[in-house]
C-alpha cells in the first residue's frame, strides 16, 4: 500500500485496457482509492459496479467512477487509456490522428480537476501522444510520460526467462525506444543475474543463446501485441498489470528504474521526442537516466526510433 495517505489513481477510459488497469490496481492494492472515468456513462458505471462487487476480496482498495469529471478530483495519478484501439493488422501509429484529437480535447478538463497529478499516457501511440500533450499543457516533462516499453520489457524478460530456465525477475534486460515497430532491446546490457546473456548456460541442458535467436526474440517482442490482437481483438491483461506497477512506483515514491517514456531533452542527441529509456519513477514522476549506455548500433536504432516519431508528431502539430 502506498506511502501517500488516501492515495488515489484515476483511470480515464473504461474500455478493455482501462478496466484492466483498474482491475489490476484494485487486486494489487496499488492505491487506496481507484476511480474509473469515461464519458460513456452506462459503460463506466457498469464496469465500476462489476469491479466494486469484488472489493470484499481486494484488500483495502476501493473503486468509484462514472462519467462525471469530478470523480478525478484528488487523484495523485491519472492513467489515460481513452481512445481508439488497434484493429488486427493496424499499427499503433495509425491511431495517431484520431487519438491525438481525443487527448487534446481531454487534457484541459483533466488538468482543471487534477492539476498536480502525475499523468501516465497508455493510449496509443503513447509516445507521440505524450509529446503532444506535454507541449499542449506545458506540464514539466517529468509530470507526464507514457507507459512506453514497460510492457514490452516484461514480454522480453518472460521469453528470455523461459528459455534460460530462470525466474523473470532474474533477467535484467530492457526494451527501449518507441512502444511500437521501431523498439529494440538493449542487448549490450542484458544479463541473467550478472552473466551477459550470450554467456548464459541454461541449467536444463539447452544450448546457449545465439545472436540469431536473440534477433528472433526481439522480433517476437515487437510483434507480440499483433499476435494477441489477431486472436482476441485487443491486449488488456498485461498492459493492465504493467500500468498498475507504474502507478505503485509513483505512489510509493519508489525511485524504481523503469523504461517509461517522458519527453527527452538532450538525451544522447535526442530532443523533444518521448521515447522509452530506463528512467527513475517516483512521486514526482519520471526522470530519464542519462548515464544509460548504448552500443554504436543501439544508438543508431534509438535515433531511428526518434526520427520516426518526430515525423509523426510534426504531421499532427499542423
Ligand atoms: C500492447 C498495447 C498496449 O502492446 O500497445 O499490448
Amino acid at each position: 500500500m502506498s506511502v501517500i495517505e488516501n492515495s488515489k489513481v484515476t483511470v480515464v477510459g473504461a474500455g478493455s485496457v482501462g478496466s484492466s488497469v483498474a482491475y489490476a490496481a484494485l487486486i494489487r492494492g496499488s492505491a487506496r482509492h481507484v476511480a474509473l472515468y469515461d464519458i460513456a456513462t452506462e459503460k463506466a458505471e457498469a464496469e465500476v459496479l462489476d469491479l466494486a462487487h469484488g472489493t470484499q476480496f481486494t484488500g483495502s482498495s476501493d473503486i468509484v467512477g462514472g462519467s462525471d469529471i469530478s470523480v478525478i478530483e484528488g487523484s495523485h495519478v491519472v492513467v489515460i487509456t481513452a481512445g481508439a484501439k488497434q484493429k488486427p493488422g493496424q499499427t499503433r501509429i495509425e491511431l495517431a490522428g484520431v487519438n491525438a484529437g481525443i487527448l487534446r480535447s481531454m487534457m484541459p478538463q483533466l488538468l482543471s480537476v487534477a492539476p498536480n497529478a502525475i499523468y501516465v499516457v497508455v493510449t496509443n501511440p503513447c509516445d507521440v501522444l505524450t509529446v503532444l500533450a506535454q507541449e499542449a499543457t506545458g506540464l514539466p516533462p517529468e509530470q507526464i510520460f507514457a507507459s512506453g516499453t514497460v510492457l514490452d520489457t516484461s514480454r522480453l524478460r518472460w521469453l528470455l526467462a523461459r528459455r534460460a530456465g530462470v525466474s523473470t525477475s532474474s533477467v535484467h534486460a530492457y526494451i527501449v525506444g518507441e512502444h511500437g515497430d521501431t523498439e529494440f532491446p538493449l542487448w549490450s546490457h542484458a544479463t541473467i543475474g550478472t552473466v551477459p546473456i550470450l554467456d548464459w548456460v541454461p541449467l536444463d541442458g539447452q544450448p546457449k543463446f545465439t545472436a540469431d535467436e536473440l534477433d528472433q526474440i526481439a522480433v517476437d517482442v515487437r510483434d507480440a501485441a499483433y499476435k494477441v490482437i489477431q486472436g482476441k481483438g485487443a491486449t488488456n491483461y498485461a498492459i493492465g498489470l504493467s500500468s498498475a506497477r507504474i502507478v505503485e512506483a509513483i505512489l510509493n515514491d519508489e525511485h524504481a528504474v523503469m523504461p517509461v517514456s517522458p519527453v527527452l531533452h538532450d538525451f544522447h542527441g535526442v530532443d523533444g521526442v518521448a521515447l522509452s529509456v530506463p528512467s527513475i519513477v517516483s512521486a514526482t514522476g519520471a526522470v530519464p537516466i542519462r548515464e544509460t549506455q548504448f552500443s554504436v548500433s543501439e544508438l543508431g536504432l534509438f535515433r531511428r526510433s526518434a526520427d520516426a516519431l518526430r515525423d509523426v508528431a510534426t504531421s499532427l502539430r499542423g
